[in-house]
């Protein structure tokens, strides 16, 4: 046991009320809420309206899912092959698919961001990532400015992954690390040395990559104070420009590769909580400024910088700087965001496969949102990314009242200001610092299909929100 207290002004109580299931809020509605009654012709209909946006632009997210081998925690969508030569093939899928949704915005081909996520991107030899970037990059064009950034894990990287990538136009990367305590690295399948991740970053920021991020995650097996805090320690020593710290999302019935972990091995909601506490703590001394519910930021970073003049987003990979107006999803399981709509493609290789090798786009479900989805997506946005929402605002920009559209909302909101975590006041609604470390149970009070649909569902469907 530690003697280190929970984070300031959170009592047992107050966190026994509030560590329940809930989203991430990385979209509204969220993706538990997406349908398959929303098709491919949908989208078609909504890419026709966006090539009218002409020069507007656009984000592109490519989904590359495979990797070697399963870290036990991750809740990502992928595919485990150690055989790389069965997921070369995928790569040609996705080029079509790149194509079919070229072929649909003739005039609307430039972007000011593109993420490589997954699974693992840089599983794919330098090679291979050239030759899929340069066809991609054929189609569509990166704006000056644009942001163009890759996940990678470090145990697979190497340096001529990070000289590929900078060749091609990629100046943000993204490293996966979570813990370097080699007890939780066992427990969690995935032994990274601190030298082979360092070499890493020294490379990239030779390469002239900035916006250099790590990712942690706090609530793994066998995690305590004292070993994340020399994790922390590591990262803020190995001078990166941002981290993320998340928050172990642990749903074992939805990803089976969880049920591997032991749960009497995993630490307490108190301890989960102080263990975040413990970082935000280490990066705020270091100098980093936080930004959002989990992540840091040096105060020279963009992210720091978007912060302080409120041009913070957030979209499917956490916190983001310049947004296109739309985003556009390629390769299984990636999500779009086009118009007023989000579609999500097939999650499964086999479907993906037939949609587009039969040239289809391999739309399987999203949501067209509705005006009051917009709403609450702005609420829920705001209190997210900032903390705060300016609810007069709010007001003028929907059309509406905000305390008369938003009453049972605002009911929810002062149970939580009466218990310390939130202020509500003429003309705006505030996050506490206390209420910060909760900003996911304020959001909720916002959703309306947290209270109509998944209030006391006997087998929750997203993470706890400690
Ligand atoms: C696609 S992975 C990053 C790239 C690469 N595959 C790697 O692991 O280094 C994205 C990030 O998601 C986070 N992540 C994965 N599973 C998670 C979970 N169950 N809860 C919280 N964060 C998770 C990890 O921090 C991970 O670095
Ligand atoms: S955490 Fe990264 S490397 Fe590990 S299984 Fe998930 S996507 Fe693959």
């Amino acid at each position: 046991m530690t003697e280190r207290p929970v984070a300031r002004g959170v009592t047992a109580e107050l966190l026994a009320r509030h560590d329940r299931p809930g989203p991430r809020y990385t979209s509204y509605p969220t993706a538990v809420e997406f349908h398959e009654g929303v098709t491919a012709d949908d989208y078609l209909a909504r890419l026709g309206e966006a090539d009218g946006l002409g020069d507007a632009p656009l984000s592109v997210y490519v989904h590359l899912p495979f990797c070697d081998e399963r870290c036990l925690f991750c809740g990502c969508h992928v595919i485990i092959s150690p055989d790389h030569a069965a997921a070369a093939p995928y790569l040609e899928l996705l080029k079509r698919e790149a194509e079919l949704v070229a072929d649909r915005l003739p005039h609307r081909r430039r972007f000011a961001q593109l993420h490589l996520g997954g699974g693992t991107p840089t599983y794919y030899s330098p090679e291979q990532l050239t030759g899929f970037l340069r066809h991609f990059l054929r189609l569509f064009r990166p704006l000056p400015g644009a942001e163009l950034a890759v996940e990678v894990d470090p145990r697979v990287t190497t340096a001529a992954h990070i000289d590929a990538l900078a060749d091609l136009g990629f100046n943000r990367v993204s490293l996966g690390v979570q813990d370097f305590t080699p007890a939780v690295q066992q427990a969690v399948n995935r032994i990274q040395s601190l030298e082979q991740t360092a070499a890493l970053v020294r490379r990239a920021r030779e390469r002239g990559f900035h916006g250099i991020n790590v990712d942690l995650i706090y609530g793994l097996p066998l995690q305590t104070p004292e070993t994340f805090e020399r994790t922390v320690e590591s990262v803020v020593d190995l001078g990166v420009d941002r981290a993320a710290v998340y928050s172990f999302a642990f749903v074992p019935w939805v990803r089976g590769n969880q049920k591997r972990i032991e749960e009497e091995a995993l630490p307490s909601p108190e301890t989960k909580l102080t263990l975040f506490a413990l970082a935000r703590e280490r990066f705020l001394g270091a100098g980093y400024e936080p930004i959002g519910m989990d992540h840091f930021a040096r105060p020279d970073d963009e992210l720091a910088r978007a912060k302080r003049e409120g041009r913070l987003r957030r979209n499917f990979q956490g916190y983001a700087v310049i947004p296109g107006d739309d985003v556009i999803g390629l390769g299984i399981s990636a999500i779009g965001d086009v118009r007023g709509a989000y579609f999500q493609n097939e999650k499964k290789l086999s479907t993906y496969r037939e949609a587009v090798g039969a040239g289809r786009l391999p739309v399987a479900r999203g949501v067209l949102r509705s005006a009051d989805d917009e709403v609450r997506r702005a609420v829920i946005h705001e209190l997210m990314c900032n903390f705060r929402v300016d609810t007069a605002a709010i007001g003028r920009r929907y059309g509406l009242d905000f305390e008369r559209y938003f009453a049972d909302d605002l009911a929810l909101l002062r149970a939580e200001e009466a218990q310390g975590l939130a202020r509500i006041l003429p003309g705006r609604i505030e996050a506490t610092p206390t209420g910060e470390l909760f900003v996911r149970n304020l959001a909720m009070c916002f959703d309306r299909y947290m209270r109509e649909k998944h209030a006391g569902e006997a087998r929750p469907v997203f993470s706890r929100t400690v």
